[in-house]
């Protein structure tokens, strides 16, 4: 029967296309992998039923394309949103996605937990998966992707591909908010357990195949709404023990990445400076092209950080106005312009060198 001829080889026309696309539309990189916390997060936790951190109620996604929750803690797109766009891959699908199998995982996986840090504690009491966790479900990912590919092609992706890594902020958060922690180590104690966990891990995706590394640092946590409301800024100043502490984290991040970069063959590690720029919009919100740089569009409380961000408490109406979008993360404007630095930005944001430049490094 010739019609029901037609229509089957249609299918297997239409079939050929879309297994084609992969190399019509060539991406930079063969995959995308990334590792941390809130601020990468594009949904994991929603599928952990033991997760208390999670962005799945309006208004988080009011922006996103469709409009919706997506989990992620934002009004739209976070940075590595914009980065997998700019590589020409899709969003990394969710590790903890039930499809997250065999063929989905060969562009890459995000293993990142909103409320986790670099310290397995952190978070964990709400259920985030801490970074070694993230590492361990790497490398189940990673034997997968060897048998669905051989161990020679894998090894290649993995080399050729470009991984991210955003964490520290809830341990320096944590730790701010809590008496006895500080009563067990000073600040500078803590920041060199944290950046020795940082390089841990680093070195521990290097020892699995890891060649371009994109190490973010941490935001200026005192001016988060959240600090700002916690410490009662009368002006809403940046809470300043906290940003000392903050930036001391960096620098020790930055130094130390740089000498492990020198010291692993064949390795090359980005730092990612969103401090200065996150800074810069926050004391000087309209050169950064918004309205209002210390608080948040989502929240209630004179900085928008005395409450979490729900459909019973206080939003905006133009999330692109302000640096922040509810207690403690930024909007999708501060995330385009901090993903624009870190894909084309000069030294002083990506050092030593950009995405663009690390692609064909
Ligand atoms: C890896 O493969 C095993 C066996 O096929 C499967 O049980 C597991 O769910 C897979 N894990 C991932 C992350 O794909
Ligand atoms: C929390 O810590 C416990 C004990 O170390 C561990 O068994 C559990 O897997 C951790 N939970 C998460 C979600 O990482
Ligand atoms: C790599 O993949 C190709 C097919 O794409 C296959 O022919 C080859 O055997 C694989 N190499 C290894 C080392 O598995
Ligand atoms: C505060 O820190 C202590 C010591 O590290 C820890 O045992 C405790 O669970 C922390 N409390 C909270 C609320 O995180
Ligand atoms: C990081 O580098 C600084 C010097 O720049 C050093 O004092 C510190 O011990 C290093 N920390 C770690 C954990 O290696
Ligand atoms: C990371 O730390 C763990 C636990 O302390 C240790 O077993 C492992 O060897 C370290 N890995 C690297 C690459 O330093
Ligand atoms: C929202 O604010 C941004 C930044 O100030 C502005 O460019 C945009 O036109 C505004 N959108 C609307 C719908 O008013
Ligand atoms: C970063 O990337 C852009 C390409 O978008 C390039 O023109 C620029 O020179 C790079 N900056 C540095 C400092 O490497």
């Amino acid at each position: 029967m010739a019609l029901g001829v037609l229509p089957a080889m249609s299918v297997i026309a239409l079939l050929s296309l879309v297994m084609l696309q992969p190399s019509t539309h060539a991406s930079q990189v063969p995959a995308f992998f990334v590792f941390g916390d809130s601020t990468v997060d594009t949904g994991n936790n929603n599928y952990l039923p033991n997760s208390l951190t999670r962005a799945d109620n309006p208004p988080y996604g009011r922006d996103f394309d469709p409009p919706g929750p997506t989990g992620r803690f934002c009004n739209g797109k976070l940075t590595d949103d914009y980065i997998a766009e700019f590589l020409g891959l899709p969003y990394p699908i969710d590790f903890y996605n039930p499809q997250a199998q065999g063929q989905k995982l060969l562009q890459g996986v995000n293993f990142a937990s909103a409320g986790s840090g670099l310290l397995d504690q952190t978070g964990n009491a709400t259920g985030s998966i801490s970074f070694s966790k993230q590492l361990q479900n790497f490398i189940d990912v990673l034997r997968n992707i060897s048998q669905s590919i051989g161990q020679g092609n894998a090894t290649k992706l993995i080399a050729g591909s470009i991984f991210l890594i955003s964490s520290g902020g809830n341990d320096l958060l944590d730790y701010q908010l809590n008496v006895s922690q500080r009563a067990q180590f000073n600040a500078k104690q803590f920041n060199s357990l944290l950046v020795s966990k940082a390089l841990n891990y680093t070195q521990t995706l290097y020892n699995l195949g890891a060649r371009k590394m994109v190490i973010v640092s941490s935001a200026p946590l005192g001016c988060l709404p959240v600090a700002l409301t916690v410490f009662h800024s009368p002006d809403g100043s940046c809470i300043r023990r906290i940003n000392s502490q903050t930036k001391d984290f960096n620098a020790g991040l930055q130094s130390n990445i740089s000498t492990l970069a020198s010291q692993l063959p064949g390795v090359h590690l980005v730092y990612g400076n969103v401090y200065d720029t996150i800074l810069a919009a926050i004391q000087n919100p309209t050169r950064s092209g918004f309205k209002y740089g210390h608080k948040a569009c989502c929240g209630d409380g004179k900085y928008g950080g005395a409450s979490g961000c729900n459909p019973t408490v206080y939003v905006c109406a133009n999330a692109s106005q302000y640096v922040f979008w509810d207690l403690i993360h930024p909007t999708q404007h501060m995330y385009i312009i901090l993903a624009n630095g870190l894909i084309s930005g000069p030294q002083s944001i990506a050092s030593p060198v950009n995405i663009s430049n690390l692609v064909n490094m």
